[in-house]
């Protein structure tokens, strides 16, 4: 299966003025998720081979919920996939499993493809614990998840710029593979991995068999990262 690389640009404007031309994607698959507010600027041409993808979405496709946007807007929008569960909403945003679990289910009966974000809080023997935990209610009553994305929390833009090593990453996605083989049923979702990835670094992670592909953040906001990343061979 072709690895799958994903763009987080998070809150982020992007100036794709200078940056579409020279993109050369190689037999990988890409999906950026830009601000929704961006999401049409991308369905430009010669980005024609990214697909896109928003970063959040709301839980019910219309109604009173001021400022949310739902899994039918951001699919008239033009994109096909979106993250929920990221970290960072589900700590500056008190976001809730049980929030995460409605918001997987209405993504998914609107035909968004899910990338459902999970991630230990900080480097300890409980790691695996705090994943399954996450996935047990996350997942609760799913059964066709579309993508996990592995992100250990303290790697998400390290200072240090550390990401995780890649063997750790390697032995937390065997791990929620096997619990999706055998718990959920679902061996044919993808688990890729996120926190400090870059073009130094993406091969390290990617040389696994296992490891489906990366969610990129901090760098998908550099053109030449970018452009790196979309060239290599996987
Ligand atoms: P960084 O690549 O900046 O660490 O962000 C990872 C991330 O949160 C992607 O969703």
């Amino acid at each position: 299966m072709k690895k799958l690389i994903i763009f987080n640009s998070k809150m982020n404007a992007l100036d794709l003025s200078d940056w579409s031309e020279n993109i050369k994607f190689n037999n990988a698959e890409f999906v950026f998720c830009p601000p929704f507010v961006y999401l049409e600027n991308f369905k430009n041409e010669k980005l024609k081979n990214l697909k896109l993808g928003a970063q959040n979405c709301f839980w019910e496709n219309q109604g009173a919920y001021t400022g949310e946007i739902s899994p039918i807007m951001l699919k008239n929008l033009g994109a096909e996939y979106v993250i929920i569960g990221h970290s960072e909403r589900r700590n500056y945003l008190d976001e809730t499993d049980e929030m995460i679990n409605k918001k997987i289910k209405a993504a998914l009966e609107t035909g968004l493809k899910v990338i459902l974000c999970v991630g230990e809080p900080d480097k300890s023997m409980f790691a695996k614990d705090f994943v399954k935990d996450q996935l047990e209610k996350d997942l609760k009553n799913i059964h066709n998840a579309s993508i996990i994305a592995y992100e250990p929390v303290w790697a998400i833009s390290a200072e240090n710029g550390k990401s995780d090593a890649p063997d750790d990453a390697l032995e937390m996605i065997k791990f929620i593979k096997q619990l999706l083989n055998t718990k959920y049923k679902l061996q044919n979702t993808r688990v890729v991995y996120g926190g400090s990835v870059d073009s130094k670094n993406i091969q390290n992670f990617l040389k696994y068999e296992e490891i489906d592909g990366a969610l990129v953040g901090g760098a998908s906001l550099k053109k030449d990262e970018v452009e790196k990343i979309c060239k290599m061979k996987f």
